[in-house]
């Protein structure tokens, strides 16, 4: 198989990232990963490496540096030629969105802008950007489907929900921008070989890395954030979605915005189109682990929805995307990650 484009993944050292990235490779395509490893470890590349072999690894570099520091993205661009960029880099905990909107707005909304500037510079304007299941809000109907009205809860929310009206008004300013904008339910999952996964610091803020992390026990048990949901077993459901599956939804986005020049600036929710309780998910999880998960029913946590999952009619008629994996094969994927790696990419501290 010949080579393909040279495609800059920013943020690609990071739990999607990493996943996108051993698909395009195995795909054929040429990458350079930006990330400057504020929430990754370069051991996870060096994963990467490993499962694509020596001969794809020759495909991938790496360049440590930050896209709101225009001199690393100006050495980069003038020294590598990019064709297209998919852009993951930014931060993502809600909680310290709201406790530090600055460095969400820094980060998120000026490295983005960064990013664009030297792109449109370079004249490198096809772009997948990492939207989120966030622009809905609590939405009021369900599924969701893309050209509900958009809103933002939290700081973080504003950050996506800003970016895709930047998207979008780049494309209107300059039709040579091509835009697909990539709206994730819930991510979870690992790579079906057990080595790359979600890594987290800290205590975990989301559902899937904190039974994990119950289940090799790190954490003693498991919070119920709601009990009393008017859902069949009172607590709330989501649409996870196997990391697989979306690492494979942004090759197919990408292989579209390489081919076809009429795409302007478009969204597609990725999710399954199925939801899973809270309670659900750990009676999956126990199932896969053999392991029985200590829970706690708490209070509701502030700011969730009771019921959200993806329409997924647009991404499968127009990019012949569809979701492979249901909750058994992402609970057994995540936990052949966790049991291999209980501590992530390092050894125990
Ligand atoms: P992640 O934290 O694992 O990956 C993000 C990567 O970006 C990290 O490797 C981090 O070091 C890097 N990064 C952060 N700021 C940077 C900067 N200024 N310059 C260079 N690199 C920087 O997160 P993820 O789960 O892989 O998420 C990737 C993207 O998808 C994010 O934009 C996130 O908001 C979005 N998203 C994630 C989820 C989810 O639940 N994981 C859901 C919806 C959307
Ligand atoms: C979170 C983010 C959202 C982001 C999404 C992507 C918040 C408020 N929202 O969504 O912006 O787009 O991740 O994955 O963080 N739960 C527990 N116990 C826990 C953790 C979670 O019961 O320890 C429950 C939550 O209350 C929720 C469900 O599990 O009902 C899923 O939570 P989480 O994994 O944090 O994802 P979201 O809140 O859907």
């Amino acid at each position: 198989m010949g080579t393909k484009e040279r495609i800059l993944v920013s943020g690609g050292a990071g739990f999607i990232g990493t996943h996108t990235v051993v698909q395009l490779l195995k795909d054929g395509f040429k990458v350079s990963v930006l990330d400057n490893l504020d929430n990754a470890v370069q051991e996870a590349l060096d994963k990467v490496r490993e499962l694509v072999g020596p001969q794809l690894s020759n495909n991938l570099d790496f360049h440590l540096g930050d896209i709101r520091n225009l001199d690393d993205l100006e050495k980069l661009f003038s020294q590598t030629k990019l064709d297209a960029v998919i852009h993951f880099a930014g931060l993502k905990a809600v909680g310290e969105s709201v406790a530090n909107p600055m460095r969400y707005f820094d980060n998120n909304l000026v490295g983005s802008i960064n990013l664009y500037k030297v792109m449109a510079k370079y004249n490198c304007k096809k772009l997948v950007f990492s939207s989120s299941a966030t622009v809905y809000g609590q939405p009021d109907r369900i599924p969701c489907v893309e050209d509900f009205e958009l809103k933002a809860m939290n700081p973080y929310g504003r950050t996506k929900l800003f970016l895709e009206e930047i998207a979008q008004d780049l494309h209107k300013a300059d039709q040579k921008w091509r835009i697909i904008l990539l709206r994730y339910f819930n991510p979870i999952g690992a790579h079906e070989s057990g080595m790359l996964g979600e890594d987290p610091r800290g205590i975990p803020n989301n559902l899937m890395p904190y039974i994990t992390q119950v289940a090799v026990g790190r954490l003693p048990e498991l919070n119920v954030y709601g009990h009393d949901y008017p859902t069949p077993d009172g607590s709330a459901i989501r649409d996870y979605i196997h990391v697989m599956d979306l690492a494979d939804g942004h090759v197919v986005a990408l292989e579209k915005l390489l081919q076809r020049n009429d795409i302007g600036c478009v969204a597609y929710n990725l999710g399954t189109g199925r939801g899973t309780s809270v309670l659900e998910m750990v009676a999956a999880f126990e199932k896969v682990s053999g392991k029985k998960l200590p829970i706690k029913l708490c209070p509701r946590r502030a700011g969730d929805a009771t019921a959200v999952y993806a329409s997924t009619d647009k991404a499968e008629r127009e990019l012949g995307w569809k979701a492979k994996y249901g909750i058994d094969e992402m609970c057994r994927d995540q936990w052949k990650w966790a049991s291999q790696n209980p501590w992530g990419y390092q050894s125990k501290p």
